[in-house]
């Protein structure tokens, strides 16, 4: 490490301890960022972290419908973000028409909605998911027919292990798990015929049929360090390259194919942490109503989940 960056870091540090300041990073950020986080995890992890810290303060490394979470779930808090335009576009592909429309047809759906959501989309939902309990949450709900959005890999197979649920699907995704095809897995396996195959279930049902294992980011870390196997073709986003490397340093991992990257996740660098915790900005607002609405479901989903 540069002596630069080494004084960037320890400025950051002064800079959270004088401002009373958690920082909370995805795995999908930059591998530098992670390093000087204070807690590092998956959605799940993350949302339950935001309502256990003693901090005045959030910065949230992540894209902002994480921030947003941590906003909701503590409207006393100030929640601030390395990047404000730092955007999950799947977090844009429900609408709340088509949720209207879905209820109004069928009146005992329960409205499932992935955690990677705006506030509005939330707020119009019954319980909020995570890719890591999804299953355990769906299982919970006393309602037979769910209506799952917006991710429709993520839908088809939390309906695949609840089958005796009725699901209706959204047609949402994400652009970086899809340009994940079966023939790259297939390539990757051909060159590393030894390595298992792990893959996030935002991936495409042909990629998921290939896996030996599908998991959010915290369970794909943790298969790797459980496992007695040496190397993994990961298919996810390559933020999640720096723990799995942290966690099993003599272990190979290789990614599937060459478009494994979150654009927005990588918006977040170690120069803008620095900015965020001198301005204490920019600041996550959510309207008070709005976030009263969409902290219904995600208190739901954090009780169902436990
Ligand atoms: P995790 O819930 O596994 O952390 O995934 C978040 C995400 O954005 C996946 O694309
Ligand atoms: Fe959104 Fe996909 Fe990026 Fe996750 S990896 S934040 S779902 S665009």
């Amino acid at each position: 490490m540069s002596a630069d960056q080494q004084a960037k870091k320890e400025h950051i540090r002064k800079l959270q301890r004088e401002k009373d300041t958690v920082i909370l990073a995805h795995y999908y950020v930059d591998g530098s960022v992670q390093e000087i986080a204070d807690f590092v995890g998956d959605s799940y992890f993350l949302a339950r972290k935001a309502v256990d810290i003693p901090q005045k303060n959030i910065l949230f490394c992540g894209v902002s419908f994480m921030a947003e979470s941590a906003k909701i779930l503590n409207p006393d808090k100030k929640v601030i973000m390395a990047d404000e335009t730092a955007d999950c576009p799947m977090a844009h592909m429900a609408d709340a028409a088509k949720i209207r429309e879905v209820r109004q047809k069928y009146e005992d759906a329960a409205v499932v909605c992935y955690v990677n959501s705006t506030a509005e989309i939330k707020a119009e939902s019954d319980v909020c998911v995570t890719s890591s309990n999804a299953v355990r949450v769906v299982r919970a709900l006393t309602n037979q027919r769910i209506f799952f959005i917006p991710d429709n890999n993520l839908g088809r197979h939390v309906a695949e292990q609840v089958p005796e649920k009725t699901f209706i699907f959204h047609d949402g995704f994400c652009h970086v798990h899809t340009d994940i095809s079966a023939q790259d897995v297939e390539k990757a396996k051909e060159i590393h015929p030894d390595a298992l195959v792990l893959s996030h279930p935002e991936c495409t049902a042909d990629v998921l049929a290939l896996s030996d294992f599908i998991g959010s980011t915290s369970e794909i870390i943790d298969f790797t360090c459980a496992s007695d196997q040496d190397e993994f073709i990961i298919c996810t986003e390559t933020g999640v390259f720096y723990e799995l490397q942290q966690k099993n340093p003599q272990k190979k991992f290789y990614s599937a194919a060459r478009s494994q990257i979150c654009p927005n996740m990588k918006k977040i660098t170690l120069d803008k942490v620095e900015r965020a915790l001198e301005e204490m900005a920019p600041e996550m607002v959510v309207e008070d109503e709005l976030a009263r609405s969409a902290s219904r479901p995600l208190v739901r989903m954090l009780e169902l989940a436990k």
